[in-house]
C-alpha cells in the first residue's frame, strides 16, 4: 500500500460529504496532554473513565474520547466541551445535533497503544483498528466468527501470511459493524468480505439483500506497522483525509 502522509489539519478544515477525515494518535503520551484531553471530557465520561482500573484502558479510553472532541472542536469551530453525544441501544455513540442540516458522522477505534477517529458528514462510518498480534488462535477464531468462504480461504495460505490476512478480515468486518452501528452481535459471518491485505477490501455478498454489497465502501487505513486498520462507509464515493 501507497504510504500517506499524516498532516497537521490546516486552520480552516471543514467536514465534507465528499471526505473522510482520519485522525490519529498515540496513546502513550506526556501526562500534561492525557489531563489536557480528560479536561474536554463530559461529567458522565469522566465518570466513566474512573471506572476503569488499568490506566492502559484508562488512557485509550480518555485519549480517544479526547481526540473526538479535539478533532470536532477543529472542523465544527466550537469547544470541545460543547458536544454531547447520544448512544444507540447497541452504544455507538452519535451526535444528535445536526450541523448546517448535517448530521455529523463518526466512530472511534483503538488498539494497543494507537487511536483512530472517523469524521464526516451524512454517513454511517464505522473503523477498525487492531494489533497484528500471533498469540491469536487464527484457525479457532475464524471458524467461530468469519463466514465458510473467508475460513476456508484463509486455511489455504501460507501460516506466515495468516496473520495480516486474518487481521485484514476482522478490521473489515467490524469496521461494517461499528457502520452499521450494530456491533459484532450482528453476526460476523453474515457477509463476505476479500482476504488479501494487500488488496483493495471490499465487501464480496452479503447473506440478507444482495444489492446492498453496492451501498457500503471500504478502504484500508494505513496504520502504524504491525496494525491493521479499516474504514467502512455507506454513501458513496469518498476521499480519504489524514491528519495527527
Ligand atoms: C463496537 C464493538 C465492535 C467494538 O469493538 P472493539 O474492537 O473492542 O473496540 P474499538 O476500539 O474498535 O471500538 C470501540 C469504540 O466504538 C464505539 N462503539 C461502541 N459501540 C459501538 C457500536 N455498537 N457501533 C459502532 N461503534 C461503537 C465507541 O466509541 C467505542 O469506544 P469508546 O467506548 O472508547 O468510546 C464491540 O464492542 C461491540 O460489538 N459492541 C456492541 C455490543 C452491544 O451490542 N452492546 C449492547 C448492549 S451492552
Amino acid at each position: 500500500m501507497r504510504q500517506v502522509m499524516w498532516d497537521s489539519p490546516p486552520e480552516d478544515l471543514e467536514l465534507d460529504a465528499g471526505y473522510i477525515d482520519v485522525w490519529r494518535t498515540q496513546i502513550d503520551l506526556p501526562e500534561d496532554e492525557i489531563d489536557s484531553y480528560v479536561a474536554t471530557l463530559s461529567q458522565e465520561e469522566q465518570d466513566r473513565a474512573a471506572r476503569f482500573t488499568f490506566p492502559d484502558k484508562y488512557e485509550e479510553y480518555v485519549v480517544s474520547r479526547g481526540l473526538l472532541r479535539k478533532a470536532l472542536a477543529h472542523v465544527l469551530k466550537q469547544p470541545a466541551t460543547e458536544f454531547q453525544f447520544e448512544y444507540t441501544d447497541s452504544k455507538k455513540p452519535y451526535l444528535p445535533i445536526k450541523y448546517a442540516n448535517k448530521t455529523v458522522s463518526f466512530n472511534i477505534s483503538h488498539s494497543h497503544g494507537q487511536a483512530l477517529v472517523a469524521i464526516s458528514l451524512d454517513r454511517n462510518i464505522g473503523i477498525d483498528i487492531e494489533k497484528i498480534r500471533s498469540d491469536v488462535e487464527y484457525e479457532k477464531l475464524a471458524l467461530r466468527f468469519f463466514s465458510e468462504a473467508e475460513h476456508h480461504e484463509l486455511m489455504q495460505i501460507s501460516a506466515d501470511e495468516r496473520a495480516r490476512s486474518f487481521f485484514a478480515i476482522w478490521t473489515r468486518k467490524e469496521a461494517f459493524v461499528k457502520a452499521i452501528g450494530k456491533g459484532i452481535a450482528f453476526g460476523l459471518s453474515e457477509f463476505d468480505v476479500n482476504i488479501s491485505p494487500e488488496e483493495p477490501p471490499v465487501m464480496l455478498a452479503t447473506r440478507w439483500n444482495p444489492e446492498d454489497v453496492s451501498l457500503w465502501s471500504m478502504a484500508t487505513i494505513d496504520a502504524e506497522n504491525n496494525f491493521m486498520a479499516t474504514l467502512a462507509t455507506d454513501g458513496g464515493e469518498f476521499q480519504l483525509r489524514h491528519w495527527q
